[in-house]
């Protein structure tokens, strides 16, 4: 019994690492292998992923039990890095970039085409930073990737500033946590949209304001909302397909026989009807590869010509919740 005890402690003790060289290649490692890492950043501590592995990335939601698919920020490490995932549209992104990088900004713009969906929620915008701390910027070198993260809470838990905090809400979930410390700023990062004519505020966080229009030389439009209503889920950045979509169960599939349509089914057909196209989330019944395939096969249903999209409600367990908010919210715009 003691024995037992004794060893989850040293297990649990385990997953926190000194974040020192040694260990960063380690992280690394588990990053390129399509893990995940717990790591810190000058705002918070970080539940890090391989930004361009989507099933990795299906992994931070399993893992944080959220209940819906937020968009997640990209963290780089050069401005070289921006160049491959994100399009410049504006002179003013490189003022900030210029002034606040490294350091707790993050600027939504236009997404490149390698950026997975799962990672913008759909969206063709994308959240970088570049963070102001040399622990997690060895850690994107060295894994090579961007790497996506959102802060390493659990769904509705406060947002950890120390590698104790990370190991207390998700130490038995990750294998690596790499401590550096107590986090400098303790509050996320601000999120700033860029558009062509505008700069609007859609997080206050780490760097003030105030800072942002002295080097910008205007003021940034500041929309009274709070992060559950700029969480895409809501409002501002929620993606549905353009062509309607319905829940089978919810129509007579017989009252549509004459129509194209596209069937977005869970891993086998199971219906007696003349599909135009079907598309499997898994064959395997993996909810991680459905969730990584979910905004990729609406985005493809959207140029494939057809009249009506029709889904199989998910279990909703695990990841199965947050596929299925986003198929309600899809096929709410419809009903
Ligand atoms: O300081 C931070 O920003 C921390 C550290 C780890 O970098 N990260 C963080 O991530 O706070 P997260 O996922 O907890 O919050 C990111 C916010 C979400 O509210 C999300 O909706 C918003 O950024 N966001 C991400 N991509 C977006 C997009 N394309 N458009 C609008 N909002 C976006
Ligand atoms: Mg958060």
């Amino acid at each position: 019994m003691f024995f037992l005890y004794y060893h989850t402690i040293i297990f649990k003790v385990m997953s926190i690492y000194k974040a020192n060289h040694k260990n960063i290649l380690l992280a690394a490692d588990e990053i390129k292998r399509g893990g995940l890492v717990g790591f810190p950043t000058e705002t918070v501590y970080g539940l890090g992923a391989d930004g361009m592995n989507s099933t990795a990335v299906a992994k931070i939601f399993e893992t944080k039990n959220r209940p819906t698919f937020n968009p997640l920020i990209l963290h780089i490490n050069s401005v070289e890095q921006l160049d491959n995932i994100a399009q410049i549209n504006s002179p003013k992104t490189n003022v900030l970039i210029n002034n606040f990088w490294p350091g707790p900004l993050t600027l939504v713009l236009k997404k490149k085409e390698c950026v997975p969906d799962i990672v913008t929620a759909g969206n063709d915008t994308v959240a970088v930073r570049m963070p102001a701390n040399n622990t997690a910027l060895e850690l994107i070198y060295r894994a090579g990737t961007p790497i996506a993260a959102p802060s390493a809470n659990v769904f509705g838990k406060l947002s950890p500033t120390t590698a104790f905090h990370v190991e207390e809400q998700l130490g038995n979930k990750i294998d690596v946590i790499l401590d550096g410390g107590k986090c400098k700023v303790g509050v996320e990062s601000t999120i700033l949209k860029i558009s062509e004519n505008e700069v609007i505020l859609l997080r206050p966080g780490g760097l003030s304001i105030e800072k942002i229009e002295t080097a910008l030389n205007e003021k940034v439009i500041r929309e009274n909302i709070s992060e559950e209503i700029i969480s895409p889920g809501l409002l501002k950045s929620h993606y549905a397909p353009e062509i309607p979509i319905r829940f089978i169960d919810d129509i007579n599939l017989d009252d549509y026989t004459n129509q194209n349509v596209g069937a977005l089914l869970f891993d086998r057909n199971s219906y007696n009807f003349d599909f135009k196209e079907i598309k499997y989330l898994s064959k395997n019944g993996q909810l991680r590869e459905a969730a990584a395939n979910l905004f990729v096969y609406l985005h493809e249903f959207e140029n494939a010509n057809l009249d009506l999209i029709v889904c199989e409600k998910i279990n909703p367990e695990g990841l199965g919740n947050a596929i299925m908010d986003r198929l309600k919210k899809a096929v709410n715009k419809y009903s």
